[in-house]
């Protein structure tokens, strides 16, 4: 057990649900700290404010599970699941969703995703990892799965060097797996796709890609870097007819067996190609009315954030000029560090001189199985931001 005392101060975010404590945090650390283990946490003052896990290999010093006295382990990790569980089953229908999504959940690091009947797991540290097998003991009691998968082969913390394991753990997974969002099929790669297969966060700004296509009557779509094409698919079941982007071969093939799926393949093109050279080979302009921007995360630390918004301008800049007046913009990002603010200015910018005004529709976030909690701000992570575009 470690001991370890916080500088003053600093403890009001642990009481409020913040999970972690930075070591510059510490005041005193007693016990044996070589070893990650059970950690209680103290306020300058000595007040109890928490257990959690000290790690000695990393900035986060101490992963705070929570404010009571209880014991860290099953009981614990169970009631978090099953409360994860019962919010989304009061949100959503179906059972395709995150199940479990680290911090917003409470449990940070592990990331459980559902496709009905087969649950895909990622343990993103060392503490949730050496805990491995209570919480596979924990799914089988509490959602009886015929499977479960293990897709830890994420991008690593540079301070946390852990196991990167795929495989089965339990049970067995079916070679092709579906995903029902919004009434629209879509086929999942769990073993080797990206994520966990499909990008689940995306809901709710797919459901107003879809609705705004709808309402605005808008009939050219272009979806920049559409993986599965699930911008897409919302576009053409609204009745456009739609481009995907992607230079990812296997994710078009992907997009191919969704469109037919879904009975969609006649409404939309692939192409394999880099969005940039895309954009650069365009000679007619006013061709689309609605253009999707959905990049990759490229920012990991808040020193790339000029690089970012330098990536978001070229990338605006090369769309304007092919979406007619009285078209669609979104532009989303699923980096922590680039902010509303970051993408209204790179909006700005974008179209300094250029005699085009875009005026805000809507925002969407992370949908609600991707817990944004007010407490953790760095749990906001994607945003789209919706704009109306007019050139007279
Ligand atoms: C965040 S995912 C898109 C998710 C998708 N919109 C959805 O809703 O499921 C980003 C995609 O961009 C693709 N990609 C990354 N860089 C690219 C580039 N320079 N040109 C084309 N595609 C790119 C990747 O292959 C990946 O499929």
């Amino acid at each position: 057990m470690v001991i370890v005392q916080l500088r003053s101060g600093k403890e009001g975010k642990i009481l409020n649900g913040y999970p972690w404590v930075f070591r510059d945090e510490l005041k005193s650390i007693q016990g044996d700290t070589g070893e990650s283990g059970e950690a209680n946490v103290f306020s300058s003052d000595y007040g109890f404010l928490g257990r959690g896990y000290y790690n000695p290999y990393s900035n986060r010093a101490v992963m705070v599970l929570t404010n009571g006295d209880e014991k860290l382990g099953k009981e614990l990790f169970k009631k978090r699941i099953i409360r994860a569980l019962e919010k989304r089953e009061r949100l959503y229908l179906e059972p395709f969703y995150r199940l479990v999504h680290g911090e917003g959940d409470r449990l940070p690091g592990l990331v459980v995703d559902r496709y009905g009947d087969v649950l895909v797991v990622q343990f993103r540290n060392r503490v949730v990892q050496e805990f491995k097998d209570v919480f596979v003991d924990v799914f089988k009691e509490v959602l009886s799965p015929t499977g479960i998968f293990e897709r830890s082969d994420f991008e690593m913390g540079v301070d946390d060097q852990i196991e990167r394991n795929t495989g089965i753990l339990y049970g067995s997974i079916p070679e092709e797996m579906e995903v029902l969002e919004n009434g629209l099929r879509f086929r999942a790669d769990v073993r080797r796709g990206q994520k966990t297969g499909f990008f689940f966060d995306q809901r709710e700004s797919r459901s107003f890609c879809r609705s705004i296509t709808a309402k605005l009557s808008l009939k050219r779509g272009l979806d920049l870097f559409s993986f599965s094409g699930a911008f897409a698919l919302n576009m053409a079941i609204s009745g456009a007819e739609v481009i995907c982007v992607d230079k990812s071969a296997e994710d078009l093939e992907l997009a191919r067996t969704n469109l037919e799926m879904n009975g969609l393949d006649n409404r939309v093109q692939l192409v394999q190609n880099d969005v940039f050279d895309y954009l650069g080979g365009f000679e007619m302009k006013d061709q689309f009315d609605i253009v999707v921007l959905d990049p990759p995360s490229l920012v990991k630390h808040r020193r790339e954030i000029p690089n970012g918004i330098s990536f978001f301008k070229r990338l605006v800049t090369g769309s304007l000029p092919i979406i007619r007046d009285g078209g669609v913009l979104g532009i989303c990002t699923c980096a922590y560090n680039i902010s509303i603010d970051h993408l209204v200015e790179v909006v700005r910018r974008s179209t300094e001189r250029s005699g085009i005004t875009l005026s805000h529709l809507a925002v969407t976030l992370q949908s609600a199985d991707h817990p944004w909690l007010m407490q953790v701000p760095e749990s906001l992570y994607l945003k789209c931001l919706w704009c109306f575009v007019e050139k007279e």
